[in-house]
């Protein structure tokens, strides 16, 4: 359908819906009705209508991160909102919701409420505050960033959460992090997060400088023939995956993202031999459909992920789940990685107990299990 034409059917449906209340609809299916259509129709007016503010009003309140919670308040700029929004990037500050909600806080000229939560004596909310200025990217909220990091009187998880917001992301940034570690520069309690964000940076040679920086080295790691004869610590395993990043990617025992492949029965498809591989070594046999793309596009902008393609459009899915759909329109190049999305190297955050022990969990997640 031509979008002229879409737009007048809108149009009719919205007069029909506004203007003639259905009694056979309930309240709230009429409200969600009402609230499709004014999203369709372009530049509708919403303070022109109090019919349709007082749905949107009532949708908001009961529909807190539903469907069209984010959509609704952006599309008609309800600056008096924000306080949900903020709930909303906190509360979600992990998932691609609270990544979107951080946006459109900003875009809200809301921004100021990320800074005050961040300063203000609630850590673990300061702590996903840190998150959301992360994923919000204005530099006017990045710039709070250092003055926490530089305030000793913050508790460790407040700035090291600040620390991994600022350089957690790109590897431009994560160099500046290292040079910053070699210049003996970084407070002493902030090491074993700056050693876990610059082990698991996508460039190698970052990776290869925080390596000997940490003194972590392959040397005291067991080859997997004798890895595998040792009995681990299930439940210690199970902690392990929450600890070390592993749910960032993956989904098991009901905690975690799904990015990569999900674990909740991996036992049941590799042996602990294979187990072992494929935490060492990710690149050495890349499970279908989880090859990573980079993705450059026409403005100069680089997407590295998961991607899935239709006829018209391209979706990547990025570390973290959030996900961008392109037109292949805007696309300029595309290259499929010969390495894993899985960082090499996850074993050097863990002693080899440790990764005995983690193992040793994920070869108990059986089906039915
Ligand atoms: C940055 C994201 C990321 C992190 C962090 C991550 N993984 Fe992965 N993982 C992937 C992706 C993507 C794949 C699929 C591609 C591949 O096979 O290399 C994968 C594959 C796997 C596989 C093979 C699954 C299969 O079905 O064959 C296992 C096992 C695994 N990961 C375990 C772990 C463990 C344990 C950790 C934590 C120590 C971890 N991963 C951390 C992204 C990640």
């Amino acid at each position: 359908m031509a979008p002229s034409r879409r737009c007048a059917a809108a149009l009719a449906a919205a007069t029909v819906v506004l203007a003639f209340p259905a009694a056979s609809l309930a309240d709230e299916a009429r409200d969600a009705l009402i609230v499709e259509t004014v999203l369709r129709i372009e530049g509708f007016d919403l303070q022109g209508s109090t019919k349709a503010q007082a749905a949107v009003g009532r949708y908001l309140k009961s529909n807190w991160a539903g469907e069209r919670y984010l959509d609704l308040i952006e599309r008609f700029s309800l600056k008096e909102e924000a306080p949900g929004v903020l709930r909303l990037a906190l509360e979600k500050s992990d998932t691609p919701m609270g990544a979107e909600a951080a946006s459109l806080l900003v875009t809200l000229g809301a921004g100021n409420l990320l800074i005050n939560t961040l300063r203000g004596e609630d850590d673990p909310k300061a702590v996903q505050a840190a998150v959301a200025i992360s994923h919000a990217g204005a530099p006017a909220l990045v710039a709070e960033l250092p003055k926490i990091l530089a305030d000793q009187s913050r508790a460790v998880a407040v700035r090291s959460s600040a620390l991994a917001a600022l350089y957690g992301k790109h590897p431009a940034k994560q160099a500046e992090l290292l040079a910053t570690v070699k210049a003996g520069k970084l407070a002493k309690d902030l090491r074993q997060t700056a050693s876990e964000i610059l082990m698991l940076s996508r460039d190698p040679e970052i990776r290869k400088e925080a390596k000997s920086l940490f003194a972590v080295g392959e040397g005291n790691f067991p080859p997997v023939a004798e890895l595998v004869k040792r009995k681990g610590i299930a439940t210690n395993g199970k902690q392990l995956f929450a600890t070390k990043t592993c749910l960032v990617c993956h989904q098991a025992g009901g905690v975690g993202i799904n990015f990569g492949p999900g674990l909740s029965e991996i036992g049941d498809k590799l042996d602990k031999k294979a187990l072992y591989q494929a935490i060492l070594e990710p690149s050495a046999g890349i499970s279908m459909g989880f090859e990573g793309w980079e993705v450059t596009l026409k403005d100069k902008s680089t997407l590295v992920g998961i991607v899935v393609e239709t006829d018209e459009n391209l979706t990547v899915t990025m570390i973290g789940g959030a996900k961008r759909t392109i037109n292949k329109g805007e696309i300029s190049t595309r290259t499929k990685l010969k390495q894993s999305l899985m960082y090499p190297g996850l074993h050097q955050l863990m002693t080899p107990g440790e990764l005995v022990d983690l193992v040793e969990y994920l070869s108990s997640l059986r089906k039915g299990g």
